[in-house]
């Protein structure tokens, strides 16, 4: 089957996020069932452009209103990730250096999407499927049935995956130009709330829908940003699929990012040497238990409540613990988490900023994750902890639910239900009672270690949907 994928991040050339992720493994482990499947996304000018080899392959342009924009597409030469990528690269538009968070990302993703159709549509053997991500090329399932200029495309199924439901990307009716001509009768099908949302045009428009987690596709029907009616509207055509995770990307035994290596085996001292580096990297202690949490740092991750989980834990009980916190993301939460450095030294670090390495190594080197997630479709850090004999700590929601079990249900992990500071610290309290039993704790690290979250499961779970269609 030749599957497209398009997306507006994958990993490795451009990562925000989880979808960087899910895009840059997802084609891989199609690729491996016998499939021939790509990736289309921006051609941002970041370090990987720079550093890696394309070659051009198609030139032309990509109307939005009333402006061409000239598009060049090129594939990226001496690629071993295991499937294609071929970046579109629009000058004025993403020549830059960010992936989101511009004030014209409007213009610059319904751009791309046209862009992307407007070179598949002029392919010899064009795709069996087309399986978009996220708000970002939402339109595509709708200018793809609809749009005359894409007739030759009609008939090709289209998946959507949301990934994140909050993110809409709605904009004004003044804005309506930007798409290519279609039908007005039509327009109902790009509309939410008197406003035009590529989200809400993607559920009414694709053949089936995904969320990344089963219990992120109940939860949204009652909870997403006033897109819940639509949801159940559609509910027939929807389903759940828990995320994966690239387990060459993601191995402790091989991650060159690491300090030391480690499997089952050696899981203690390999654990011990990488937080022993992390400590004296950060000034921690490492005869303590490392409490960590990676991400960004927004309500939707309950960030905002860590300052006071840090603060009522750190002052309640003092140097009993570590925390170190690694994240970019709203002003207010950084700046609260920095002030916190100086009270607390020798047991609480925070990195601000976006550092790859540096997770893997705390993934290896931490002894406990934290999210306490206010909404969280799939989540992958617990996957990554899961993997690296690190202990998570998680609120009951999304996919979080779906693969933490509780230490008090048989399970492996430490889990609460609300989001709140005394939740966190609460839970936190638990995880230091099964960090001083050391022999229930050694054998949840093994146990842990073992669990297969590969993509292997969901990537044939995807193949059958396609083929469904
Ligand atoms: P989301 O996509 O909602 O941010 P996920 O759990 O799906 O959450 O994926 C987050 C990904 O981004 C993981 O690979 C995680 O390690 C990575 N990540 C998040 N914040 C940072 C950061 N500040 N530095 C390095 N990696 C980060
Ligand atoms: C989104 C979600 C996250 C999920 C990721 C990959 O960013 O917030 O929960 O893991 O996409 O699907």
């Amino acid at each position: 089957m030749k599957i497209v994928h398009i997306s507006a991040e994958c990993y490795p050339a451009a990562k925000a996020g989880g979808l960087a992720d899910v895009v840059g493994a997802l084609p891989k482990y199609q690729n491996l069932l016998g499939n021939k499947a790509s990736v289309i996304m921006p051609h941002y000018y970041t370090k990987f452009r720079t550093e890696n080899q394309f070659e051009a392959i198609h030139t032309s342009f990509a109307r939005l209103g009333y402006f061409d924009y000239t598009f060049h597409v090129f594939k990226l030469l001496n690629n071993n990730l295991g499937f294609d990528i071929f970046s579109i690269d629009i000058p004025g538009l993403f020549d830059r250096d960010k992936i989101y968070s511009y004030g014209d990302d409007t213009e610059r993703f319904i751009t791309f999407q046209i862009a992307a159709l407007n070179w598949i549509k002029n392919l010899e053997i064009i795709p069996d499927i087309i399986h978009c991500h996220d708000q970002h090329t939402g339109f595509i399932p709708f200018m793809l049935a609809n749009v005359w200029e894409y007739r030759k495309l009609k008939k090709v199924p289209t998946v959507f995956t949301i990934h994140n439901g909050a993110y809409q990307g709605q904009f004004g009716f003044n804005l309506l130009h930007y798409l290519p001509p279609f039908h007005s009768d039509l327009t109902g099908l790009i509309e939410w709330h008197r406003a035009i949302n590529p989200l809400a045009a993607a559920i009414k428009c694709a053949y089936k829908v995904t969320t990344v987690s089963p219990s992120y596709m109940d939860e949204i029907g009652y909870s997403m940003n006033g897109l819940e009616g639509l949801l159940n509207a559609e509910r027939s055509k929807s389903m759940g699929i828990l995320n994966g995770i690239d387990v060459d990307v993601w191995n402790p035994e091989t991650d060159s990012m690491l300090e030391k290596n480690y499997n089952e085996k050696t899981v203690e001292t390999g654990k011990a040497e990488n937080k022993k580096w992390l400590c004296k990297e950060f000034n921690l202690d490492p005869s303590k238990p490392l409490f960590t949490f990676i991400g960004r740092l927004v309500g939707e991750k309950g960030a905002d409540f860590l300052p006071e989980a840090v603060y009522k834990l750190l002052t309640q009980y003092p140097k009993q613990q570590n925390i170190l916190i690694l994240g970019t993301g709203e002003k207010h939460i950084e700046q609260a988490l920095w002030d916190l450095e100086p009270q607390f030294k020798g047991n609480y670090c925070s990195y601000i900023g976006y550092n790859e390495k540096l997770s893997h190594l705390i993934y290896a080197g931490a002894d406990f994750l934290l999210m306490p997630s206010r909404v969280e479709p799939c989540g992958l850090n617990q996957l990554y902890a899961l993997r690296y004999g690190t202990i998570p700590i998680v609120r009951r929601t999304g996919g979080l639910k779906d693969t933490v079990v509780d230490i008090g249900d048989d399970g492996f992990g430490i889990c609460h239900d609300q989001c709140t500071a005394w939740d966190i610290t609460y839970s936190m309290e638990r995880a230091k009672i099964l960090y001083k039993d050391k022999t229930a704790f050694k054998n949840i690290r093994k146990q842990i270690m073992q669990i297969d979250h590969s993509w292997t499961k969901a990537s044939s779970d995807y193949i059958e949907l396609y083929k469904s269609l």
